[in-house]
């Protein structure tokens, strides 16, 4: 029997969120705070101690044990407390209470913007990292080679690291946490940011790692790479360990536990989004053919999607693209629309404004799809993209005028088609 390197004894989280009380308040941080508030009354894991000041459990009693060479999924909806686990893991935030044991190096590759120093260059930040791992400089030397042919960024080795793209930020963070032989390695869903030939490449190398007898631990909403990596499944449900047991009964879990359009959280208040932040999203809605708004859609019929933004940079901006992409269950891109498709890249307002798509006859068959926000300039510079921005069910309907929905279960597209018999 292996030994256990990771184990966690009713771990709970708590955080402590203080609310600004200025007495200058602006209309639109009126209706966000009184969105909020509506927010916690729907959910029982936050508490209003008095006004300004509000408790939030995100983990909740939450105990297991890990073997060494195990390969853990850990799956859940946004919110779920999924990176706050794996920051108490790296010990980046500490348990309120509870006690989490680990035996073997940790690397961590968490959110955007742990883990590098953002002044330093990429061949520095590979040395301060392995430095931190407690590798020698002649082991961190024997692996640089790989590491920076793994991350493509052999151009940008003396750069700061703070002026790559965020995917050349993920790339090079995934290459050093890959490489630099943990005992135990913990990847947060950054693979979203990369291509989808990088995602294979880093699934592959995460493969590699389990077998030479590490401990992986993956967050991710791509149920297929769990499903193909991962050992166990674990399943988070508001801050609670919902199940543990084989990666596809933690998937079914997952899946049963759908989401709809009203339980999606504030786009402007959203953290886990990437980007230079120059633009951002704040807000998203679905309209009818009426302008009017609807939780769910239906196959076949006319929709606008609506993006509300935030432009910092102080000036109208031109040649901005968007992209809406939808997602199925497993996580594979089933529909995109993209505004440089059909050369419509928008200009932005000097402050704010809104951004709709009208996607006519709209193809989807059944299901539950999540929803992905980019916004980047001229193709050049991520201004931001956020993975889950939304959830969104396709319930009915009738795209073939027949009556018939497809099947849902074989097919996410739809298409009219004529048949012939010659
Ligand atoms: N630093 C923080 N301060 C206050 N609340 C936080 C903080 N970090 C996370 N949260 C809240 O804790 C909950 C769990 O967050 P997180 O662990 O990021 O979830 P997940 O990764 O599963 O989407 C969320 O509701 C989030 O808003
Ligand atoms: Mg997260």
């Amino acid at each position: 029997m292996s030994k256990t390197v990771i184990k966690v004894e009713n771990l709970s989280k708590k955080y402590v969120i203080q609310h600004q009380q200025d007495s200058y308040k602006t209309f639109r941080g009126a209706i966000t705070d009184a969105a909020k508030s509506l927010v916690s009354m729907l959910n029982p894991r936050a508490k209003n101690e008095n006004l300004g000041r509000e408790e939030f459990w995100a983990l909740n009693d939450v105990s297991f044990e890990i073997k060494q060479g195990e390969r853990v999924g850990i799956i859940g909806r946004n919110g779920a407390g999924k990176s706050t686990l794996l920051k108490v893991l790296s010990r980046i935030t500490e348990p309120t209470t509870g006690k989490i044991k680990i035996s073997g190096r940790v690397a961590s590759l968490l959110e955007v913007g742990t883990g590098f120093h953002p002044e330093l260059t990429g061949r520095e930040n590979i040395f301060l990292n392995g430095a931190i791992l407690g590798m020698s400089k002649l082991e961190i030397q024997r692996k640089f080679d790989e590491i920076v042919a793994f991350a493509e960024v052999d151009k940008f080795l003396d750069t700061p690291v703070k002026r790559y793209s965020s995917g050349m930020y993920v790339r090079l963070a995934f290459a050093v946490a890959a490489h630099l032989e943990p005992e135990i390695l913990i990847v947060d869903e950054v693979l979203a940011v990369g291509d989808a030939q990088f995602q294979k490449k880093c699934l592959g190398k995460m493969e590699d790692v389990g077998k030479q007898g590490r401990t992986v631990l993956f967050v991710s909403h791509n149920m297929s790479a769990v499903e193909s990596l991962c050992t166990r499944g674990i399943w988070l449900y508001s801050g609670t360990l919902g199940l543990d047991g084989s990666p596809q009964s933690a998937i079914s879990m997952y899946l049963e536990n759908a989401y709809s359009l009203a339980d999606n959280v504030l786009l402007a208040d959203r953290t886990d989004r990437t980007g230079s932040g120059k633009v951002k999203a704040t807000s998203f809605r679905v309209l009818d053919a009426d302008g009017k708004e609807v939780p769910s859609l239906q196959s076949g019929k006319d929709y606008y999607f609506e993006v509300g933004y935030s432009n910092y940079t102080g000036l109208a901006l031109s040649n901005v693209v968007f992209s809406f992409d939808f997602f199925d269950e497993r996580g594979n891109t089933v529909l995109l629309f993209r505004t440089n498709f059909t050369n419509s890249n928008m200009t932005l307002n000097k402050k704010d404004g809104y951004i709709r798509c009208k996607v006519n006859n709209i193809a989807l068959a059944n299901g539950l799809y999540r929803f992905s926000v980019f916004i980047s300039h001229a193709d050049h510079e991520i201004l931001d993209f956020i993975q889950d921005a939304a959830y969104i069910t396709v319930d009915g309907g009738d795209f073939f005028g027949t009556g018939s929905s497809g099947l849902p279960s074989h097919c996410k597209i739809l298409a009219k088609s004529e048949w012939l018999s010659i």
